[in-house]
C-alpha cells in the first residue's frame, strides 16, 4: 500500500508525530528567543503542530513544508482553526527541493523526525545552517542508538547500523559544523511507548473498522511486524532527542 496513507492511518490520533510528549513541548517553546517580527520555517511540518503552537506563543510568520498529502491536509486545517489569521506559507513539497527567497534569513528552522531527507543528520543540520540567521536557533528531532543495535533488528527494521549514531555524537556532529548546543529534550520509555501504542491502537481499530478495505491485510502484516520490531528490540535499542542548536 501507499506509504502516506499507512502513515496517515497509524498516526490518525497523534498530535505530535514523534516521541516527545506535549510538556516536553512547552519546555522546548519556552527555551526559544522568539518575537513577532521573527520568521521561522519548519520542513516536515506533519500535522503542523509546532507551527501552530510557534504563532499562538510567538506570532512568529513562517513556511511550513510537508510531502504527504494527507499530512499536508491536516496541517492546513489545523491552521485554519487555530491560527486563522497567521502569515504562514504551507508548501506540500519535497523538502530536499525547498529554495528560500533569501539565504539565511529565518530566526528558526527546524526538521523533526525526517532527516532522511537530507541523508541524514548531518545533512539535515547543514541545510538548516544555509536557512538560519547569525544568531537564529535550529531544532532536530533525531533517533540515537541506546544500545548497539543487534543483527536482527537491523534486518527486521530495514537499518543500517550507522543511519543514526549515539546521543553524544548527535550533539558533536552540530558542534562539528560550528553549532552551540543550547539544549537537549531526550524522551523517555512513556514517550516512545505512546508514540508506538498509538499507532497499533489506531490501525488494529481502524482495520477492524474496515474490513472490505483491499489495503489492510498488506496493512495489518505491515503493522505487526512494526509492534514486534519494537517490542523485541527497538524499545531498548533506539532513543529519541530534540537538539536545539544556536548559530554563532
Ligand atoms: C515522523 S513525521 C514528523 C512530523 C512532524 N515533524 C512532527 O514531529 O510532528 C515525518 C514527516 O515527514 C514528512 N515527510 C516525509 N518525507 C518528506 C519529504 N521528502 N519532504 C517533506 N516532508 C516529508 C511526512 O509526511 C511526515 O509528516
Amino acid at each position: 500500500m501507499e506509504s502516506w496513507r499507512y502513515y496517515y492511518i497509524t498516526h490518525l490520533n497523534h498530535i505530535i508525530c514523534n516521541p516527545t510528549s506535549p510538556a516536553k513541548y512547552d519546555q522546548l517553546l519556552s527555551l526559544l528567543p522568539l518575537s513577532a517580527e521573527d520568521q521561522v520555517l519548519e520542513i516536515a511540518t506533519g500535522k503542523g503542530e509546532l507551527m501552530t503552537q510557534l504563532v499562538e506563543r510567538f506570532g512568529v510568520s513562517g513556511t511550513a513544508v510537508d510531502l504527504s498529502p494527507y499530512h499536508s491536509q491536516d496541517a492546513r486545517d489545523k491552521f485554519a482553526a487555530r491560527i486563522p489569521n497567521a502569515d504562514i506559507t504551507f508548501l506540500e513539497m519535497d523538502g530536499a527541493a525547498y529554495q528560500p527567497e533569501k539565504p539565511e534569513s529565518f530566526a528558526l528552522t527546524a526538521c523533526l523526525g525526517a532527516s532522511w531527507i537530507f541523508n541524514g543528520h548531518k545533512g539535515t543540520l547543514q541545510a538548516l545552517i544555509n536557512w538560519t540567521k547569525p544568531g537564529g536557533c535550529i531544532i532536530v528531532g533525531e533517533p540515537y542508538w541506546l544500545q548497539e543495535p543487534h543483527p536482527d533488528y537491523l534486518q527486521m527494521a530495514g537499518l543500517e547500523r550507522d543511519v543514526f549514531a549515539s546521543h553524544h555524537q548527535n550533539v558533536l556532529t552540530g558542534q562539528s559544523l560550528g553549532l552551540n548546543l543550547l539544549y537537549t529534550l531526550v524522551s523517555t520509555h512513556d514517550e516512545w511507548d505512546v508514540y508506538e501504542g498509538l499507532q497499533w491502537h489506531a490501525g488494529e481499530l481502524y482495520a477492524a473498522a474496515h474490513p472490505d478495505d483491499a489495503d489492510m491485510p498488506e496493512f495489518l502484516t505491515r503493522l505487526r511486524a512494526q509492534k514486534q520490531e519494537y517490542l523485541q528490540y527497538g524499545r531498548d535499542t533506539l532513543g529519541w532527542a530534540i537538539y536545539l542548536f544556536r548559530k554563532p
